[in-house]
């Protein structure tokens, strides 16, 4: 027995197959059901007890060197059909296309946002989606009644009413006030989240991109000035902005800032509701409260702030009238804007 154990390992050894058939039928015929193997386990069972220690160490021996034998040779002719898979046989055979992804449209307006204020000198700041009550709210002169703190409007988290989920980018100015003295200037883009139903206007998750500018001397007539920049550049040469009083705890005084609309030429259409301007974003002079809760002497220095909503300038640049699209990622609706990469 010992004899022919020693033999069969020899021949695993020297074994050397030209196809992975030739593999599968060496390895049923060692190690399958009525292959060598199990033969000798057979035999093993009338062995004398003082031969079983050597005899079973043998065996083990050769079941673990046939079934690396097998697996190695497997690997091997796996391998080398691959290789000539992918081999070049026809060099002029025409290639297969890859489907290329594009920038999401969300992306794509930021991006060219970023892009007309970093020519005005504006460096993009960055900030905690999580953020606590003092970022959000008591630097910005948030009463401690406002309605925005209210359940209705702010996700808490984990009932904690200090721990928030960032209602406006504003937050971002604020950290930014914290550890920058004046001049300062940044826009400040990112996802925020307001407890809102959801609908074709609406939703409980999108995207800000808001500005701060302080230094001696900054007047009402720089913010207009630059957001009818903004605005041309973005909606067109032709367009023009207009401003109407309004009211944030943190700009004082404060404007909601529409744009001419571009599809009636101001005419009036079912897009402007016939009145022939877009709302496009809230701004207005930082209110000395908020300078001086950064400290921020208010003597010396003013500012201005805006803030406007990515999905609405989004949708009003493409004329996208749902806004929930902008969530749903179907390929259908994103391909469109592949060439706008
Ligand atoms: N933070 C305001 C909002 O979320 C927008 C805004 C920013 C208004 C700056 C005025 C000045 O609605």
């Amino acid at each position: 027995m010992i004899e022919k154990i020693n033999e069969l390992l020899r021949q695993v050894e020297e074994f050397t197959p030209k196809t992975a058939a030739e593999v599968e039928e060496y390895r049923i015929k060692i190690l399958g059901k009525k292959g060598e193997l199990n033969a000798l386990m057979e035999q093993f069972k009338s062995v004398a007890p003082e031969q079983k220690r050597e005899l079973g160490q043998l065996i083990n021996r050769l079941k673990q060197t046939a079934t690396e034998r097998i697996n190695t040779l497997r690997q091997q002719m796996q391998d080398a059909a691959a290789e000539q898979h992918s081999a070049i046989d026809d060099m002029t055979r025409p290639g297969s296309a890859e489907q290329l992804g594009s920038r999401h449209p969300i992306s794509l307006v930021k991006n060219e946002i970023i892009e007309v204020f970093s020519r005005l000198g504006y460096t993009v700041a960055d900030g905690p989606e999580i953020e606590d009550d003092f970022h959000v709210f008591s630097a910005l002169n948030f009463p401690p009644e406002h309605p925005a703190r209210d359940m209705q409007d702010t996700f808490f988290v984990e009932k904690n009413p200090d721990i928030l989920l960032r209602t406006h980018t504003s937050s971002i100015q604020v950290r930014t006030m914290e550890h920058q003295k004046p001049p300062i200037r940044v826009i400040c883009p990112g996802r925020v989240f307001r407890n809102e139903a959801i609908s074709y206007r609406a939703h409980c998750i999108f995207h800000q991109l808001e500005g701060l500018y302080i230094d001696e001397g900054v007047s009402f007539a720089d913010l207009k000035q630059s957001l009818l920049y903004f605005a041309k550049e973005i909606f067109g040469e032709q367009t023009a902005i207009r401003m109407r009083p309004s009211y944030f705890p943190f700009t004082e005084p404060s404007a909601e800032v529409d744009v001419s609309c571009n599809l009636c030429g101001g005419k009036g259409c079912p897009v402007c509701k016939g009145t022939g301007w877009l709302e496009i974003m809230g701004c207005g002079m930082v209110d000395p409260n908020v300078l001086r809760a950064n400290n921020i002497d208010p003597e010396k220095y003013s500012g201005f702030a805006f803030g406007m909503g990515i999905e609405r300038i989004a949708m009003l640049k493409y004329g996208v009238k749902d806004l929930r699209l902008y969530f749903e990622n179907d390929v259908r609706f994103l391909h469109q804007f592949d060439t706008a990469l």
